[in-house]
């Protein structure tokens, strides 16, 4: 792929990665891979926004290359520390000694810890700026958004937002831009991404965002580091992460158990039956089965969480634990939540669950429900009509 203008002077040089299927880890599956975007500015001075993954830091320079030999670079901003956006730096600056580096502080910190190279680096708050010839850039510190050196890039003359991760998606394509792809596919990602990574600094991408406007900056395209940029409606991905922000939900239930022997497995069967019945939206899930990162991004805008297990040990199954971890960094707000699950002798999953729930920050959290073996006719109706009060709870 050659690369390509998304305005005139400005290029991105970035990498499709077309094969990655989980990232952070494992915590994120990536099943339409991913693009790591860096954008080349040609102005009287040359400017590299970002950076890509260190595996891929031949890839970038080639694309560079065939724009400006990489010597000609005068300035690399750093938007982000994480190595996805920062890995090329190493093989980037061997071709580019005397570029300057800008970031905030805590990148300035970050890169020295991660690559432990004494480049020339310009500290830069927010409102100040560095002028490219026509163009100007003015930078914007976004602690949290998601990591602490976080920091987006505006260019006024362009009306051209670069917020690195903010705004960005998974989503790897041979198309640009916003207009030429899927718009379900786009949003589900986008949607995915927040859910995964955004979702416990929402309170902080409110205020970002409500800042950005304060600091009167149009906006006529958003690129991130990942994913599709925006350029035909910025404002519909804007209005999306406000919405998400502010946890604002559906008349909707997302089930997530796991299931010994099946008993739990009819148990929550059965409470979708009673929602679906009253009317509610209804998602379940296998957590053993699952691919999670899907099924954080179905509760993004769920407002009921029914969250059951089976009893092992005087607890829940692991599957189960390991996603409630993950769900409470997420801290959801504005839910209402229960537990369910069977047990044999002695019971605890529920309790187990209850208390996860609470920690998660879920302020409400209903009775649970729990069944002895294999529900019988009368537990099997009790679940039914469980569901259908939950639901009105929705
Ligand atoms: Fe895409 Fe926070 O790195």
């Amino acid at each position: 792929m050659k690369p390509f203008e998304i305005k005139k002077g400005i290029y991105w040089v970035g990498v499709v990665d077309w094969n990655v299927r989980s990232f952070h880890g494992h915590t994120y599956s990536t099943k339409r891979g991913s693009t790591y975007n860096a954008y080349l500015i040609i102005d009287e001075k040359v400017a590299l926004i970002d950076t890509v993954l260190g595996s891929f830091s031949g890839e970038l320079i080639e694309r560079i290359k065939e724009i400006i030999p990489p010597e000609k670079i005068d300035y690399v901003i750093a938007n982000h520390v994480e190595t996805d956006h920062s890995g090329a730096m190493p093989a980037l600056m061997k071709l580019c000694p005397k570029a300057k580096v800008y970031g905030t502080q805590k990148c300035k910190e970050g890169l020295y810890r991660n690559y432990y190279e004494n480049w020339d680096f310009q500290v830069v708050k927010t409102g100040d700026t560095l002028k490219l010839g026509k163009r100007t850039l003015t930078f914007i510190e976004a602690p949290m958004i998601h990591w602490p050196d976080s920091m987006f890039t505006y260019c006024r003359e362009e009306e051209l937002l670069m917020p690195n991760d903010a705004f960005g998606q998974h989503y790897a394509t041979s198309e640009h831009f916003d207009d030429q792809v899927d718009q379900c596919a786009l949003m589900d990602e986008a949607a995915k991404y927040y859910g995964n990574i955004l979702w416990p600094l929402s309170s902080l991408i409110l205020r970002k965002i409500e800042d950005v406007q304060k600091m009167s900056v149009p906006i006529k395209m958003i690129a991130p580091s990942h994913g599709i940029i925006w350029r035909k409606d910025p404002a519909k991905i804007i209005n999306a992460y406000v919405s998400w922000a502010k946890n604002e939900t559906k008349k909707k239930v997302v089930i997530a158990y796991e299931s010994m022997w099946g008993s739990t497995a009819k148990m929550a069967r059965k409470m979708l039956d009673g929602m679906a019945d009253a009317g509610v939206s209804v998602k379940l899930f296998d957590i053993a089965q699952s691919d999670t990162t899907e099924v954080i991004k179905e509760m993004l805008d769920a407002k009921g969480f029914l969250i059951g297990s089976s009893t092992h040990d005087n607890d829940m199954l692991p599957s189960i634990a390991g996603f409630l971890a993950f769900l409470k960094g997420l801290k959801p707000k504005n839910r209402v939540a229960a537990a369910f699950g069977s047990f044999g002798w002695s019971g605890g999953a529920v309790v187990s669950i209850e208390k996860e729930l609470k920690e998660a920050g879920i302020a409400d959290v209903v009775p649970s429900i729990s069944c002895k073996y294999v529900p019988d006719v009368d537990e099997t109706k009790k679940c039914y009509e469980f569901g259908k009060e939950f639901a009105q709870k929705i």
